[in-house]
């Protein structure tokens, strides 16, 4: 079983081929040009990806020292994510599957961040609670097994990811922000601002009253000080950050203690945060709970994750037929 996979739901080209679940080659262009735009720009997306895609798939295979007859099954990104986006790497995908004549695989993409934890051991066993935060997704899932999700939970407007670089940008720093919260936040201090956080029973998240708080506070701090922003640039992020992972956290252990489950793990772009991750560890080693913290490179958007689900559905014997359609707003599991 040899997979190559590939990720286009956003603002990353992605390859990766996989041999009987082990990782051959892993191959990832960013793409530098939103960065000016302070967000990702769709159009700019899917030409980038137009542009990368077959190099990279090229250079996937390359250091993978395999040749194109001994891949057995071509997975991409199906959704949720960008649709100009998505179709480059489902019909990249589509072409090699009926070029080399064997099937396709279409994987979901918060799926894929959750599965990202097989990549490597030592793997959570199951169930586990898996906190998702991304720049499109916050939601918080009850894995039962690798193809059996449960959403208990999930955000009601803003991502997590679409909150550090929202913040980011009323601060003036570049897309994407949540990366740069997080380095100056190291250096401040997480209690000298405090913004009013929502209040919503259950699982459910909701990050719009934190952003509307920010923008309120820092427009009242600036009109009496002009070079606010910049003289505070570190607590401000140490205490949007520390807002902003207080939620995320509180309803992962609320969420685990009610289902008394003792395995948690975190996925997604924002799992690369620091505080988030300090904090995950931090509690479940004073409760004596299990916990999983991908290692960076799986964390952001990749194409390894979409090889490792598309392993599950390969053992599983499910393939997607070749008129099958990109969601760019794919729920469920
Ligand atoms: O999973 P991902 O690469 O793409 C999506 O599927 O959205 O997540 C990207 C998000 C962005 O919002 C980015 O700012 C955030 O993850 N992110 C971080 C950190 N690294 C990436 N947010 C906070 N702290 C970080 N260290
Ligand atoms: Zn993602």
């Amino acid at each position: 079983m040899t997979i190559l996979a590939i990720e286009s739901s956003c603002d990353e080209t992605s390859v990766a081929i996989m041999r009987e679940a082990k990782l051959l080659s892993h191959i990832t262009a960013n793409q530098a040009v939103h960065a000016l735009y302070g967000g990702v720009v769709p159009e700019l997306a899917s030409r980038a990806h137009l542009s990368n895609i077959v190099p990279v798939a090229q250079q996937a295979i390359a250091e993978a020292k395999i040749d194109k007859k001994e891949i057995s099954a071509v997975a991409f990104t199906g959704g949720p994510g960008l649709q100009g986006a998505l179709l480059v790497g489902a019909y990249f995908a589509k072409g090699m599957a009926l070029g080399l004549g064997i099937p396709l695989i279409g994987v979901n993409h918060v799926q894929a961040h959750i599965l990202a934890h097989f990549i490597e051991d030592p793997k959570p066993e199951f169930p586990f609670i898996c906190l998702t935060v991304s720049g499109g997704h916050t939601q918080l899932v009850l894995v039962e097994s690798p193809l059996s999700m449960r959403l208990l939970g999930q955000t009601r407007d803003d991502a997590a990811g679409e909150a550090f670089d929202k913040t980011a940008k009323i601060l003036g720093l570049p897309y994407p922000g949540g990366p740069l919260i997080d380095r100056y936040a190291q250096s401040g201090n997480p209690n000298a601002f405090q913004f009013s956080k929502a209040n919503i029973d259950g699982y459910d998240f909701s990050f719009s009253g934190l952003k509307t708080s920010i923008l309120y506070t820092l427009k009242e701090k600036t009109l009496q000080n002009p070079n606010f922003i910049h003289e505070n640039l570190h607590d401000i992020c140490a205490s949007v950050q520390k807002a902003i992972v207080g939620s995320l956290i509180e309803k992962l252990y609320t969420a685990a203690k009610d289902h008394n489950i003792k395995t948690l793990a975190i996925a997604g772009g924002v799992s690369a945060n620091s505080a988030l991750r300090n904090e995950v560890l931090k509690t479940c080693q004073k409760r004596g709970w299990q916990c999983f913290i991908p290692k960076f490179e799986y964390c952001t958007d990749n194409a390894a994750m979409v090889a490792m689900a598309a392993t599950f559905k390969y053992q599983q014997g499910i393939f997607s037929k070749l008129d099958i359609q990109t969601a760019p707003a794919m729920r469920g599991f």
